[in-house]
């Protein structure tokens, strides 16, 4: 994976394989969001589909946006893999997620694995932000810096790597978004000599509805 991939490059790769991120939901995704009553969601950077689908199993109304058409067929056929119901929960968009404008609030809005340039990951995170709706979650996951070094498996460009440090302080300027968790956590991968180290940043919006 490189920091420069295109819409193009994302198509190739995921025309290599059947799925690359497996079926079942990103384990971040799973423990953050379990609890929370289904709402609205918005997932950006939503790959082959993982987290949207599982989301739209429990009942959650999904956006789902990824600059891939590739992975974004792969996702719809995944989707009707799991029936009817769940397919019709989700809405994908071949969008480009710099340029992408969320159009509503969200109760629940995912950024997972997505590595781009700090100053692109820091608008989009931004937007991210923006979309979600008083009361509302932001769920950020990412292949720490650490990875490099002490991990497994993520891009290798300590460029498109970050911290948790730089998500909070991509999301400093939005003083109602009131972090809950924002760590680097390990992830076992079966057949690995050690974990993947992950960033996992999880904040709030307080229910006031001024930001
Ligand atoms: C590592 S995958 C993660 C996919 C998904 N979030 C998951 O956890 O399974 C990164 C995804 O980001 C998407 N992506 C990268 N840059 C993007 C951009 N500028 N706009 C939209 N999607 C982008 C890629 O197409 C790819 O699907």
């Amino acid at each position: 994976m490189d920091a420069l991939m295109s819409a193009h490059d994302w198509d190739e790769r995921y025309r290599t394989s059947e799925l690359i991120w497996k079926a079942g939901p990103n384990q971040w995704v799973r423990q953050y969001t379990q609890d929370l009553s289904p709402g609205t969601a918005l997932d950006l950077a939503s790959g082959e589909g993982r987290n949207a689908v599982w989301l739209a199993d429990r009942g959650w109304q999904v956006t789902a946006v990824d600059f891939s058409a590739v992975a974004i067929e792969k996702a719809k056929k995944l989707a009707s893999q799991h029936g009817r119901r769940t397919a019709e929960r989700i809405h994908w968009a071949i969008e480009d997620v710099l340029s992408y404008a969320p159009t509503a609030e969200y109760n629940l809005v995912l950024v997972i694995y997505l590595h781009i340039h700090a100053e692109q990951r820091k608008a989009v995170l931004q937007r991210a932000a923006g979309a979600v709706s008083p009361g509302g979650q932001l769920l950020v996951v990412g292949h720490h810096t650490d990875n490099l070094t002490h991990g497994v498996g993520g891009p290798p460009n300590p460029e498109i790597l970050y911290t948790e440090e730089d998500v909070l302080a991509d999301l400093a300027e939005f003083p109602n978004l009131l972090s809950r968790t924002a760590q680097r956590v390990e992830r076992v991968i079966d057949g690995q000599p050690r974990p993947a180290l992950d960033v996992v940043v999880e904040a709030q919006r307080s229910a006031a509805t001024q930001r």
